[in-house]
């Protein structure tokens, strides 16, 4: 169970994977009668695609880890569609159980100490389980019908980007899942942000996503400030995850294929400057900064469409899937202002790049 993903065999034997409207209620239904019997789908949620699974099933979780090549020793995320369905599955102390009621549903995912009926598979071997409740209304009514728990990491092969819409899933995994909950692009488009609370006097935030640290500070400041927050999302990295306190903390990740490199906002004349006619690279700026002469320029791309960061970290990932199926060399992207969201972007961006 425990050999890496590389030296087991991937799936060899195609399956058909269905193409499901979330909008449709048979189609939701069918869904849930799939998930209930053991099978696996992408599901929509308001940050990325999840790969789901009935997270009781420990069968259905070994179908997660083999389509995604996931190595087993990096656990999943389970999604429910109720406190009173977590409190089932994780022990939570008061605290731990404020903090949810205020966030959830939401982009926040929360570690705890796990129970029993959760297989070991899902929590890599851990004596903790990382639970949340998301935002996206379908997904939480296929929750909530089927009294489903679900094993659900992004559904993207192992280290590529997240998939905000249904081609971007169907592109990586086709074929080996047994259907797609099509409901269009994802909210956020960036992953939730973990954070451990198992412990009652120490919290630890893992990886920055949409509910953002200064806002959890805040809240605990409020709420809970007799406990201790650290911030382990910057300083700790590693290119092996059996060392790190959460797996997800590799300091290589959602990485497209093209070789990706940042760039300052500052150098970007100079580099412009300096492209050949035959340099085939793209440059991606963030829409937050002005530059004159690029907006006509073909290999340059804007993220945010109206110069706002929730639109950039909604199409991020998108435009680095698109540029990823285009024949550039490498991509440049400009680094974002390191603040709220522009934080979690530059964290995924860093996560990304070749150097
Ligand atoms: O927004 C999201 O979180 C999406 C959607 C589908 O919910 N899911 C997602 O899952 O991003 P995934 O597997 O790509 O990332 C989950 C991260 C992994 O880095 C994993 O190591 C970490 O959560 N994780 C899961 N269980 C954990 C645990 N018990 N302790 C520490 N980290 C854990
Ligand atoms: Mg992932």
């Amino acid at each position: 169970m425990k050999s890496p993903a590389s030296k087991r065999a991937f799936f060899c034997m195609s399956i058909k994977t269905h193409h499901f409207h979330a909008h449709n209620p048979a189609d939701l239904h069918r869904a849930a009668e799939l998930l209930k019997g053991g099978g696996i789908g992408a599901i929509p949620t308001e940050t990325v695609y999840g790969l789901a699974g009935d997270a009781t099933n420990a069968l259905a979780v070994q179908k997660i880890f083999e389509a995604k090549a996931r190595p087993y020793s990096d656990p999943l995320i389970v999604h429910v569609a109720s406190v009173s369905k977590a409190l089932t599955l994780g022990f939570f102390h008061d605290e731990a159980r404020m903090i949810a009621e205020s966030f959830w549903p939401g982009p926040l995912t929360l570690v705890v100490s796990k129970q029993t009926v959760i297989p070991d598979t899902v929590t890599a071997g851990r004596d903790t389980v990382a639970l949340r409740i998301p935002m996206h209304a379908l997904t939480r009514n296929l929750l909530e019908n089927g009294d489903l728990a679900l094993a659900a990491p992004s559904a993207n092969a192992f280290g590529k980007l997240s998939p905000t819409e249904p081609d971007h899933v169907k592109s990586q995994l086709e074929g080996n899942i047994d259907f797609i909950l099509d409901d269009g692009p994802t909210g956020w488009g960036l992953e939730s942000t973990i954070l451990d609370v198992s412990r009652p006097e120490k919290w630890l935030h893992y990886r920055p996503g949409p509910v953002i640290f200064s806002d959890i500070e805040a809240w605990m400041r409020a709420h809970t400030p007799q406990i201790e927050l650290q911030d382990l999302s910057r300083n700790v990295s590693s290119s092996s995850s059996e060392s790190l306190p959460a797996p997800g903390l590799l300091s290589r990740h959602y990485s497209p294929n093209t070789p990706l490199h940042l760039c300052d906002s500052a150098d970007i004349p100079d580099i412009l400057a300096a492209w050949e006619p035959e340099t085939i690279n793209a440059l991606v700026v963030t829409g937050l900064t002005p530059h004159p002469n690029v907006s006509n320029h073909p290999r340059v791309f804007q993220c945010s469409a109206d110069g706002s960061m929730d639109s950039a970290g909604h199409r991020l990932y998108g435009l680095l899937h698109q540029l990823d199926a285009m024949d550039f060399n490498s991509i440049l992207v400009e680094r974002f202002p390191d603040r709220g969201l522009g934080k979690v972007i530059n964290n995924r961006l860093e996560r990304a790049s070749s150097s």
